[in-house]
């Protein structure tokens, strides 16, 4: 059997092959109209762990698209290792922007795979796809491992039903590892290890005043405006330092170690190049922290969306009937997010004025989380990194959010290991999203090498 990297010569393209016919699958999990391009996608899954000889199975859920799961021959008294990503994608408006290539027409330039979903995630996903097939193809020769694929179709929308299905067959999912890939590299030749998780609290509040518009010369001053009210309090959510105002928000988070606080100091990171590639010249946020640790180690409160009364042609006098706004949390470590919606529906209900009633509707909640780093599985997923990218990995703690991740280590393992191969410059849900094949080789290459550090381990 040759190497790695002998085979990644000469059977490299036909990966990059399968994977823009992956790609070219629009499973947009939030919008209707893609439920069965979702199921393709799905169904393109089991095919391909079908043909590397692993066995596939769809397992439907109550809401949402199915899980595909697959497991490879089982080998008696071999440790077990779990694979989790998600083969769905965010929706691709606005598409004049998508410069590039058609988002579901994937293409190849310069060494690098453009098309919605290639960094976010099914370039990643797949990345441990083809270790499998590697890995097959080395018959009783390989490492001596079980290992299991969970691959989810509703990552990118709010929906609880993945985590009751692993919460229900932890039997069927029960594992020594837990490999994903689905975070980003800290910078370009900075491969990283995710060591951290923020948490997400979501929420939509809708603010009722009176039966229908009003004519705001002949009521106003008299009918409270759920429009005002809106902004007013969601205005009062930060205070002067930028801090949240619910009460108790902070009560159970805990400031960084001096450990922590140096492995921030060693990541190069530059402020101004920050904003710079976002264009803005500087930010508001927590007083006296740092831009790196408020975007990774912190907790924020961001209004996603606001709407009400009247955004037409022209201008309309009126008191709108109602107002509404998405926002959400994100969250660190310790923050209970059921505990933050009891103490936001009180607050946000101490807040109402006179004539106004609201609706607090839950969109998603999950909570941040921490991997132990002293585990001997973390330096095995550090020596695989340092194989597929010539370079030791850092551990970084990460502002995004993967709700699955927090019931993973309190329902199956805590050996969860998030290696990192996309970069953040990948444009993730956005326009133009883009996956270097070089990443996608390297991280091919570092799971080669996490399946045999795992197998002796
Ligand atoms: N892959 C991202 C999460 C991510 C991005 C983790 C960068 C670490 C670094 C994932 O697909 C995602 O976008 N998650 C959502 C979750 C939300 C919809 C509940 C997020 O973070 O907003
Ligand atoms: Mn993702």
């Amino acid at each position: 059997m040759s190497s790695i990297a002998d085979f990644l010569n000469k059977n490299g393209k036909n990966w990059e092959n399968s994977l823009i016919d992956f790609v070219k699958i629009p499973s947009i999990s939030c919008q209707t109209e893609h439920m069965d391009d979702c199921l393709r996608a799905a169904d393109w899954l089991q095919d391909y762990f079908r043909k590397i000889g692993f066995t596939p199975k769809l397992y439907p859920l109550s809401t949402g698209h199915p899980i595909v799961y697959a497991e490879s021959p089982k080998i008696a008294d071999a440790p077990t290792l779990l694979i989790y990503g998600h083969y769905d994608v965010q929706p691709v408006d606005p598409l004049n922007l998508w410069t590039e290539c058609s988002p579901f027409e994937p293409v190849i330039k310069e060494g690098i795979m453009y098309g919605r979903g290639t960094s976010d995630d099914k370039g990643p996903l797949f990345s441990h796809i083809a270790a499998a097939e590697f890995w097959m193809l080395q018959g009783d020769l390989r490492p001596k491992l079980n290992v299991k694929f969970l691959l989810e179709g509703d990552e990118e929308g709010s929906n609880s039903a993945t985590e009751i299905f692993v919460r229900e067959n932890a039997d069927l999912l029960a594992c020594d590892y837990l490999a994903l890939s689905d975070s980003t590299q800290f910078a370009p030749g900075f491969p990283s290890i995710t060591s951290g998780l923020r948490g997400i609290a979501a929420y939509e509040l809708i603010l009722r005043g009176p039966i229908q518009d009003l004519h705001s010369g002949m009521f106003g001053g008299a009918i409270t405006n759920p429009c005002n009210a809106l902004v007013e309090i969601l205005g009062k959510i930060h205070d002067e330092n930028y801090r949240i105002a619910i009460p108790g928000f902070y009560d159970e988070i805990t400031r960084l170690t001096q450990e922590d606080q140096e492995q921030l100091r060693i990541l190069p990171f530059d402020e101004n190049s920050f904003y710079d590639s976002v264009g803005v010249s500087c930010g508001l946020g927590e007083k006296d922290i740092s831009v790196l640790e408020q975007i990774s180690t912190r907790p924020t409160f961001d209004i996603n969306g606001i709407t009400g009364g009247y955004q037409g042609e022209g201008g309309k006098t009126i008191i709108p009937a109602w107002a509404s706004a998405k926002f959400s949390f994100r969250l660190v470590p310790n923050q209970d997010p059921d505990e933050l919606t009891v103490s936001l529906k009180r607050w946000l209900e101490e807040q109402l004025p006179p004539g106004i009633t609201m609706e607090l509707i839950i969109e998603g909640l999950s909570a941040g989380m921490l991997v132990d780093l002293s585990r001997p599985c973390m330096k095995a997923a550090a020596k695989s990194m340092e194989f597929g990218f010539g370079r030791s990995p850092v551990f970084v703690r990460e502002g995004g959010s993967i709700p699955i991740v927090s019931t993973f280590s309190s329902a199956l393992t805590p050996n969860v290991m998030m290696l990192a191969y996309t970069q953040k410059t990948d444009n993730a849900h956005g326009p133009n999203e883009h996956f270097s094949l070089s990443d996608f080789t390297r991280g091919i290459k570092s799971n080669v090498k996490l399946w045999q550090e795992l197998a002796v381990l």
